[in-house]
């Protein structure tokens, strides 16, 4: 087996990510080093506790360490207050100590809430991110952001915590719905879009093997992926700069998010790809980059299942006054201005806060129109 290693340079809160197959039965042999006492807690959901987290509790007890496990429901609804403080209580009731480990093994929303639960626990204690979903895998388990949603939006209360150690392990992919796979799929093109059109041609000689189980062809997509993001984040952890640069695709799709009211309509990664289309066109009638530019990213995305409009949702009415209005209430506008990712090709994203939201307006109302 193959595992690569993506170090994530952070002065002294550096940590590695590891990539490869068969990981999960490592991970005890992998995390011993990091205890300063023998107990763990595992932190999963139903759906991922089910299948894997018997292999999890093997390899630890295999390797001397003693596992607690802390089982949530599966889904988004688990990242609230409500459900930060049963585990929080749950952990203090079994004594955890300053010294102990957490092990967040499961997908983005166990990720941030156990992240945000290590991060306030006694003030900080360590964790360790075992992502099962692509979109954990090259994205959330990556670069400290942590935290749950409130009544008022999402990820709206949260710390910045970095994991002590990544091990994503390919394998369990396996398990994962096609189009939880796709949508995080979106993110590994979003990486290549930001800043690597050699990257982006071998998505497409590859794409359609990433998406039907090749592991070589997803171990490296995966080991890419998160050297894009360590790279970035090691150069701007708290996003003041270049870290921003992730939000390609994601203002645009954030508003359709928000408009099918953040349900199973769109999964983040569909909006995500969506949004990278739209910001390509943008970009295309900004001036600013060749429409045959555009033209690649909106077929790349579609030839594997993406959605890359607004004719992928079925019967919904969108209105392009209203996804502005999503727009100007996102958390990463300041002074009033959207911040658009946009791009002078493929491989070259920068930020934009200059767009001019009427030309945007327009561009969506003509894209509904078309797709209509
Ligand atoms: N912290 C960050 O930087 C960051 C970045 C992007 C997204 N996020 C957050 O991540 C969350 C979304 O993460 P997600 O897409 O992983 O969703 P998720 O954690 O809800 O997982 C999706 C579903 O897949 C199931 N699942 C997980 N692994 C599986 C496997 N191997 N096989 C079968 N089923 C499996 C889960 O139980 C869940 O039902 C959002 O809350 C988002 O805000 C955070
Ligand atoms: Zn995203």
């Amino acid at each position: 087996v193959t595992i690569e290693r993506i170090p994530v340079a952070l002065g002294e809160r550096s940590y590695d990510v590891l990539v490869g197959e068969g990981v999960l039965g490592q991970a005890g042999r992998l995390i011993e080093p990091l205890l300063q006492e023998k107990r763990v807690f595992v932190i999963t959901d139903e759906t991922v506790a089910a299948l894997y987290l018997p292999a999890l509790l093997r390899s630890l007890q295999g390797s001397g360490v003693v596992p607690e496990t802390v089982v949530l429901p599966a889904g988004e609804a688990s990242k609230d207050f409500a459900h930060l403080e049963r585990l929080v209580d749950a952990l203090l009731e079994r004594r955890i100590e300053r010294q102990s480990l957490l092990i967040a093994l499961g997908g983005g929303v166990v990720g941030d809430l156990a992240g945000f639960a290590a991060a306030v626990l006694l003030r900080g204690i360590g964790f360790v991110q075992m992502p099962t979903t692509l979109l954990a895998q090259v994205d959330s388990a990556i670069g400290g952001k942590t935290g749950i949603n409130t009544r008022f939006g999402k990820n709206l209360v949260g710390s910045f915590h970095q994991p002590r150690l990544v091990l994503a392990d390919i394998d369990v992919l396996s398990t994962l719905p096609r189009r939880q796979f796709l949508a995080g799929y979106a993110e590994i093109v979003k990486y290549a879009l930001i800043g690597d059109a050699a990257f982006f041609a071998w998505l497409e000689g590859h794409g359609a093997a990433i998406r039907d189980g090749d592991r070589p062809a997803r171990r490296h997509a995966v080991a890419q992926s998160c050297a894009a993001k360590a790279a970035i984040v090691g150069r701007d952890e708290r996003e003041a700069g270049v870290r921003a640069l992730l939000n390609l695709g994601h203002t645009f799709g954030h508003a359709l998010e928000a408009e099918c009211g953040f349900t199973d309509e769109i999964l983040h990664g569909e909006g995500v790809s969506v949004g990278m289309a739209l910001a390509f066109d943008l970009s295309a009638r900004l001036g600013l980059c060749p429409v045959a530019d555009a033209d690649r990213v909106r077929r790349h995305l579609a030839s594997l299942g993406l959605p890359t409009g607004f004719d992928a949702f079925g019967q919904r009415v969108w209105d392009a006054d209203r996804l502005i209005g999503y727009m100007r209430q996102d958390k990463k506008v300041s002074g009033g201005r959207i911040a658009f990712v946009l791009a002078q090709g493929i491989g070259q994203a920068f930020v934009d806060r200059n767009v001019d939201p009427a030309e945007v307006r327009r561009m969506l109302a003509e894209t509904i129109a078309d797709a209509a």
